[in-house]
């Protein structure tokens, strides 16, 4: 079997639940076919690094696969009618393109052009870079599924962040903290994994919508995961990391901060230790010699009960430049997350608040880090509730690198049982003006560093992947993958559109398929947050396993609950006046408004707020009736999600369509738990009845 024929075959083995958005159907419109078969039958591409090899095996299996050809070969340069470069091997003035056009963007754009010579078509794909052909021919590729024109190409594109990176939580006993989809995909048995391939589709996956960095292990490193950075594991990870350079992603690794101990080589892990000093540096120039292009360590210090800097009376900075030294010479970076607060803090007294954590840990240090650490904040001050306000550290931080953390994993937004597509939320979010250095200082101009001028910015989530065959547990949660890699590298793509592209990727383009899901994924998030927790509060979920009704549930309560409900009201009074004091952390702008009880948007209200459950809204319905009237709606929503499903019988795969169902059907369940649990809560409490006369259970 020839090369081609391999590849291509063991690619048709695929099922379409696992191929997810690089399904690569045949074309069915008959004219683009023909279109398509003039233009990509001969394709050459220019180059030789380990990208264009990756470039050259995908263009196969596509064009193969959506054109059904019997075999997809390259073709030589004269011949090639679709010619994949980068801008330095191609006399760009032959094909009507001035070389200065390539100074408008980055080192990972690229130009897609149609060129007509008279006698025949021609599609070219330059790159900046390599990687820029790669994101490039993906972009190309996706044309192709969405049947469009390739005749009058001119696109010229390059990503707006330039740090595009995936979290794992995945452990080496291979599971996945807060892992929805089944065991790790990296490790099994306290081992690395030996089903390479699977790591390789994922890169594939991961590079066709731009992500560029991945951390391989869970932010709260245990035991035996020290050790990855030693000569247990390193020659193996190496492995890995050479997968993933293949596709243009850096690999990362997760660190325990107490590790010059724990290995057994230190007595301390103290930052302004000598000793500890030269161990890292020992550390990283080990891990440079076998992964050159190592991307650096992502750390998790002094939270939830990890080692940290605080133990030796030190501060972050003292810990990140540790760090930072150690890996600077290598071009190594430090990817520090602000998710430290005391999680066994006493609230009762009303002032103290966990949202204000952050803020005060790192807003004194701005200025104080090396330039090759990137401090990473969670997108809300608290953690991946199903709506949060914008953590106030977006515009604090003037001086100091900055890396926005979504959570694509629904830990608290239904675990990929329940549907919730998350672009919308994550657009709110980028869009959120923070005022910081007057009108229009929205946090993607921020994290996309040309606010402030940062050396390495940009966006990091947390994955929702493990070993399921749709890797997502959810196949409408693959939506959300996609979605982030798509919204980061461009975050001024609207939430429909990037909706209505992997559908038609993933479903084809049906045009009642894509109408019904795109309002199923437009409207799911206002769903979930309907059944479960509105005007901002926030968990009322289940401790520990974070998924189900727990209205008075939290992990920590022995200091109370978290949306301090009493007969008269609930909320959290976070006003400068009477509360914690929280809303000061914003600018002015911002805290004027959520200050203000009349000013401030009802979604957020019980946030910033205590207030009587007969407190008007601005929509005019008092609190307690608008909590009774989006339970009872969010579970009829459900319902209509799985009408509309259902109609979609017989128009998918099987395998794909049950997958769906199934979900749907536990989310209806959770929907009326929720429903039932809060609405009885809240009636006993305040003793006012539902004025539409419902039964509240
Ligand atoms: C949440 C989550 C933890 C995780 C933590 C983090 O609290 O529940 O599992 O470790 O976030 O982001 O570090």
């Amino acid at each position: 079997m020839t090369v081609t024929n391999e590849l291509v075959s063991t690619y048709f083995k695929q099922t379409p639940a696992y191929k997810c958005w690089l399904n690569y159907d045949l074309i069915a419109k008959n004219d683009r076919l023909e279109e398509y078969k003039e233009i990509c039958g001969d394709f050459n591409v220019l180059g030789d690094t380990l990208i264009y090899k990756s470039i050259k095996e995908e263009l196969t299996v596509a064009l193969h696969s959506m054109s059904h050809k019997e075999e997809v070969a390259e073709s030589t340069f004269e011949d090639a009618t679709l010619i994949i470069s980068d801008s330095e091997r191609v006399n760009l003035e032959d094909y009507g393109v001035e070389p200065s056009l390539f100074s408008s963007i980055n080192e990972e754009g690229f130009l897609i052009k149609s060129f007509h010579n008279g006698e025949r078509n021609t599609v070219l794909i330059i790159g900046k870079t390599d990687k820029g052909s790669l994101y490039g021919t993906y972009h190309f590729l996706r044309l192709l599924q969405g049947n469009e024109s390739i005749e009058a190409l001119h696109i010229l594109n390059s990503p707006k962040n330039r740090v595009r990176m995936m979290n794992q939580w995945d452990n080496v006993d291979g599971s996945i903290e807060r892992g929805y989809s089944g065991q790790s995909i990296f490790f099994e048995n306290d081992q690395i994994t030996s089903n390479l391939d699977r790591v390789k589709d994922y890169a594939r996956l991961l590079a066709s919508v731009g992500v560029n960095a991945i951390s391989i292990n869970n932010v709260n490193v245990w035991k035996v995961e020290t050790h990855f950075i030693t000569n247990r594991f390193i020659n193996e990870i190496a492995d890995i990391a050479g997968i993933f350079r293949a596709y243009g992603l850096k690999l990362f690794l997760s660190i325990n901060f107490a590790s010059p101990i724990e290995l057994g080589d230190l007595q301390t892990a103290d930052p302004l230790d000598k000793e500890v000093k030269n161990w890292w540096k020992e550390k990283a120039a080990e891990i440079y010699k076998v992964i050159p292009d190592f991307g650096g360590f992502v750390v998790k210090a002094d939270s939830e009960h990890r080692p940290g800097p605080f133990s030796y009376d030190r501060n972050h900075a003292d810990g990140a430049n540790l760090l930072a030294e150690a890996l600077e010479s290598f071009g190594g970076i430090v990817v520090w997350r602000c998710f430290v607060y005391n999680c066994m803090q006493d609230w009762r007294d009303r002032k103290t608040d966990r949202a204000k954590a952050a803020y005060e840990n790192f807003k004194p240090l701005d200025g104080k880090f090396h330039s090759n650490v990137i401090l990473q904040v969670k997108n809300g001050p608290m953690d991946f509730q199903v709506r949060e306000p914008v953590s106030p550290l977006f515009g604090a931080l003037q001086q100091t690198n900055q890396v926005l953390e979504f959570q694509i994993a629904q830990e608290y937004l239904g675990q990929q049982k329940d549907l919730c597509f998350l672009v919308p939320m994550w657009k709110e979010v980028l869009d959120f003006d923070t005022y910081a250095k007057g009108e229009g200082s929205t946090v993607k101009k921020i994290v996309d560093g040309s606010l402030y001028d940062y050396q390495i910015s940009g966006i990091a989530a947390v994955s929702n992947i493990g070993n399921d065959e749709n890797w997502t547990g959810n196949t409408l949660a693959q939506a959300n993958l996609y979605g982030y890699g798509r919204l980061i590298w461009d975050p001024d793509l609207t939430a429909d559109e990037i909706a209505k592209e992997w559908v038609s990727l993933t479903f084809g383009n049906d045009d009642n398929v894509q109408e019904q899901v795109l309002s199923m994924l437009m409207d799911s998030w206002g769903i979930y947050e309907n059944y479960t927790t509105p005007l901002g509060i926030g968990w009322m979920i289940n401790p520990h396993h974070h998924y189900g009704p727990n209205v008075d549930g939290y992990e920590y309560s022995r200091w109370g609950t978290y949306h301090f409900a009493d007969r008269d009201g609930l909320g959290v009074d976070r006003t400068i006046e009477t509360g914690t004091g929280y809303t000061a952390q914003y600018f002015k702008e911002n805290q004027e408004i959520y200050n203000s009880l009349s000013d401030c948007p009802d979604e957020f209200l019980l946030f910033f707020h205590h207030v009587p459950y007969t407190h008007v809204l601005k929509s005019g319905e008092t609190v307690i009736q608008h909590y009774y009237n989006s339970h009872f709606k969010g579970v009829e929503q459900v319902k209509s999600l799985i009408e509309k499903w259902t109609s979609l019988e017989g128009k998918m795969e099987k395998q794909q369509f049950e997958n769906v169902l199934n979900r749907l059907d536990m989310q209806l369940t959770n929907a009326k738990e929720w429903r039932d649990q809060v609405n009885t809560y809240f009636y006993r409490k305040s003793g006012i009845e539902d004025e539409k006369g419902r039964k509240i259970y």
